[in-house]
């Protein structure tokens, strides 16, 4: 009997999110293709994902988004494509959209987000049009009648956690921390393999068609003030708070080219300047009360497997 489930391609299937999306896929059966580049079947830091979603039983199929036969034959074998190539190569989905469109069979796409919300994070002057990218992707997809959903999920929990938001560390402070701004707007954090299962859940819901779903599940949402609180409680002890102002981080961003400064930047986006009303957003349309059966990760989970 034929799968009820949606058959979903993944662009971008070796890359950091792009395999948890497809292990996500997997778990949830469905029928799961990945569109691969043939230079990573002769890359040896490649192969060991290439061989793990062919004994998952994942279909690969060699293209990439600049080969634009192979990219419309992929689609064809689909009913949704999800997109996680980096950020770096957001624009590259611009080649993506006329290929849906011209395939004409997809009911939903997910372009490579994942991150804050494009349309509501206002630095683009400093930011060398990180998020302006992805919402000129945004646009064309509306223009073109794309049906879609995106995901914001805010921060990875590999990204800044592991340091406390602390630049230019690895592993959180012990004895000082700093704190940008007053430390107290807040920010998410969000395994991504929990971004991945929250991703999957959405591909067959009509709640969440062409709508924005929001990852703020409790216990996720901090600040960088509760943060610290949170360590000090786990590792006994108190840190010396040394405060940044939001104008000398200002200075600090622009005294280094980007994307070197790109801590500094995140920082300053997502916990001095901040997106308040990533928090107000319709809660109906929040990963975790969407879906509830998905046991995420929290914070303070994560944090323990630190010590
Ligand atoms: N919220 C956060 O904290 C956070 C953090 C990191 C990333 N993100 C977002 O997550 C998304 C995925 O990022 P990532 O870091 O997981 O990416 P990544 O690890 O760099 O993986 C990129 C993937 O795209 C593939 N790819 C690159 N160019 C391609 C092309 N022209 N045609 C087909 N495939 C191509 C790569 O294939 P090869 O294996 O052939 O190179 C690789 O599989 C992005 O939207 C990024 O902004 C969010």
């Amino acid at each position: 009997m034929a799968s009820s489930k949606s058959k979903i391609l993944i662009i971008g299937i070796t890359g950091n999110l792009g395999l948890e999306i497809a292990k996500a896929s997997i778990n949830a059966s469905h029928p799961t293709f990945g569109l691969v580049r043939a230079s990573a079947f002769s890359d040896p830091n490649k192969l060991h994902k290439i061989q793990f979603l062919l004994d998952s039983g994942v279909t690969l199929l060699k293209g990439s988004l600049q080969d634009e036969m192979n990219l419309i034959e992929a689609i064809k074998q689909v009913d949704v494509v999800i997109c996680a190539v980096s950020s770096m190569q957001v624009l590259d989905q611009k080649l993506l959209i006329p290929a849906i469109k011209q395939a004409g069979c997809i009911k939903r796409f997910f372009p490579s987000e994942f991150g804050a919300d494009p349309d509501r994070t206002q630095v683009s002057d400093i930011d060398n049009n990180f998020y302006a990218r992805k919402a000129e992707i945004r646009r064309l997809i509306e223009a073109e009648g794309i049906p879609h959903t995106y995901i914001c999920c805010n921060f990875f929990m590999t990204v800044l956690l592991p340091s406390l938001v602390q630049p230019g560390r690895i592993t959180p402070p012990t004895d000082k921390a700093i704190v940008f701004g007053d430390g107290n707007v807040k920010g998410v954090f969000v395994k991504q393999s929990d971004v991945a299962a929250f991703t999957i859940s959405a591909v067959d819901d009509p709640r969440t068609l062409n709508r924005t779903i929001y990852l703020r599940p409790p216990g996720n949402v901090l600040s960088v003030n509760e943060l610290i609180e949170i360590w000090e409680r786990k590792i006994g002890k108190n840190l010396e708070r040394i405060y940044v102002t939001e104008e000398e981080l200002l200075k600090k961003i622009q005294e280094r080219p980007y994307p070197y400064n790109w801590e500094l930047l995140f920082i300053y986006s997502a916990f001095v300047k901040g997106d308040h009303t990533y928090f107000d957003i319709d809660s109906s349309l929040e990963g975790s009360r969407l879906y509830p059966h998905i046991k995420y990760t929290t914070v303070s989970e994560y944090l323990d497997t630190l010590l």
